[in-house]
């Protein structure tokens, strides 16, 4: 078994994953409002170590400035009180009716100023509460209707905005990156930014792109039909991956949101080996917070809530375990030379090699035994059949 979680296993949860009513297109809310307050220190005592939330989670949009401090100030104190951290802060951009079509992106321009004004207004909060990474999640960004939008003005727009708004970091001095959360549909029919390449392409564009990263949900990739594993080793290969949304999902349908490996066990036993094991020599890849961002059951009362927050951290945390009895497992290690795994890392020319000297090497094509080379397999049967019998605690 898996120990308990800890502090140092850097969990978050947003304060809307605990705090969801389960309000859905179909249905009226199951559960009563959570005080953010109460979800910090339940959050606390199940061992979380962070909480991260959007401005209109803790301070109701419209809300007159003595409100908004008196919330700010209790929310203060519950975090003194408890030890947790604000690691991660976002911006709703997509609850009231004025960005139904877009906040950065609407075609509406004083929508847009709008947008721009109440996120440097709670980048001001993120700073001041110590956030280090600040989150976009851009779902009102986008169009059913193709005649609507002009997709090409739409990213001069959405880059405008976070280039001003990254100069605005900037000129403050605020310790604060970016990361894009790529998601393909949902609210809108197609976003934005649909997928993790898509966002990477789109922040090579940006003038402050070295402030700037990925903020991947399982979910999203999954909706889309990417395999997330894939999308996260490509952020970490650009060095993009700043913050990680996790959850589960049952594949290409609506955004289920589901507790961290509940839906792909497999690719989530994968993710965690990826994240813990994957650096150099074992490593973990990568060091930011392990940020839940699901939707506890519509079907859960509040006690539910409570056990699905601690599912996701004890999920984590198994497969973690899992993933360190993988990679030491000598089985495991002969499996993956017999399939040359590791010879993918030696570069295919050699040092100082170049393609004159291919082209002379008579063994690379003349002399190449195509036939033996086409002929021999890989053994990655056997080494997946040992992957998942690890990830089912049968070795
Ligand atoms: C969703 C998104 C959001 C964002 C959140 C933080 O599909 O609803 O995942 O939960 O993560 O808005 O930006
Ligand atoms: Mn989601
Ligand atoms: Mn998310």
């Amino acid at each position: 078994m898996a120990s308990a979680p800890t502090r140092e296993d850097h969990f978050s949860f947003g304060l809307w994953t605990v705090g969801w009513q389960a309000r859905d297109p179909f249905g009226d809310p199951t559960r009563a409002p959570l005080d953010p307050v109460e979800a910090v220190t339940r959050l606390a005592d199940l061992g979380a170590w962070g909480v991260t939330f959007h401005d209109d989670d803790l301070i109701p949009f419209g809300s007159d400035e003595s409100e908004r401090e008196r919330r700010i100030k209790r929310f203060r104190d519950a975090l003194d009180h408890t030890g947790v951290v604000v690691p991660m802060m976002t911006t709703n951009l997509f609850t009231h009716p004025i960005f139904k079509d877009g906040a950065f992106t609407s075609n509406d321009r004083s929508v847009r100023r709008f947008a721009l004004r109440k996120v440097m207004r709670n980048l001001d909060l993120a700073a001041e509460l110590g956030a280090s990474t600040f989150v976009f999640w851009g779902g009102r960004e986008g169009a059913e209707t193709d005649s609507a939008k002009d997709v090409r003005a739409a990213l001069d727009r959405y880059r405008e905005g976070l280039d001003l708004l990254a100069q605005y970091v900037i000129d403050r001095a605020y310790p604060i990156r970016f990361a894009l959360e790529p998601k393909p549909n949902e609210p809108r029919g197609d976003i934005l930014l649909p997928t993790v390449g898509s966002a990477l392409a789109f922040i090579s564009s940006l003038e402050h792109h070295e402030m700037v990263g990925v903020n991947p949900e399982v979910g999203h990739e999954q909706m889309a039909g990417m395999n997330f594993v894939h999308s996260i080793s490509q952020a970490l290969w650009h060095g993009k991956l700043f913050h990680i949304d996790l959850n589960g999902q049952h594949g290409p349908k609506y955004d289920q949101d589901l507790v961290f490996g509940h839906g792909d066990l497999l690719s989530a036993f994968f993710l965690v080996d990826l994240l813990e094991n994957g650096g150099p020599g074992g490593v973990p890849a990568y060091d930011g917070p392990r940020h839940f961002d699901y939707k506890p059951l519509r079907t859960e009362d509040s006690e539910g809530v409570w056990v699905s927050a601690a599912s996701n951290m004890k999920t984590y945390l198994l497969l973690k375990e899992r993933a360190a009895a993988f990679r030491a497992d000598p089985e495991v290690q002969a499996a993956l030379a017999a399939s040359r795994v590791p010879e993918l890392a030696v570069p295919t020319l050699a040092p100082g090699e170049t393609y004159t000297e291919l082209l002379a090497d008579r063994s690379a094509f003349e002399d190449f035994d195509v036939e033996a080379a086409g002929a021999h397999g890989y053994g990655f049967a056997h080494l997946d059949q040992l992957a998942v019998e690890h990830a089912l605690g049968a070795r």
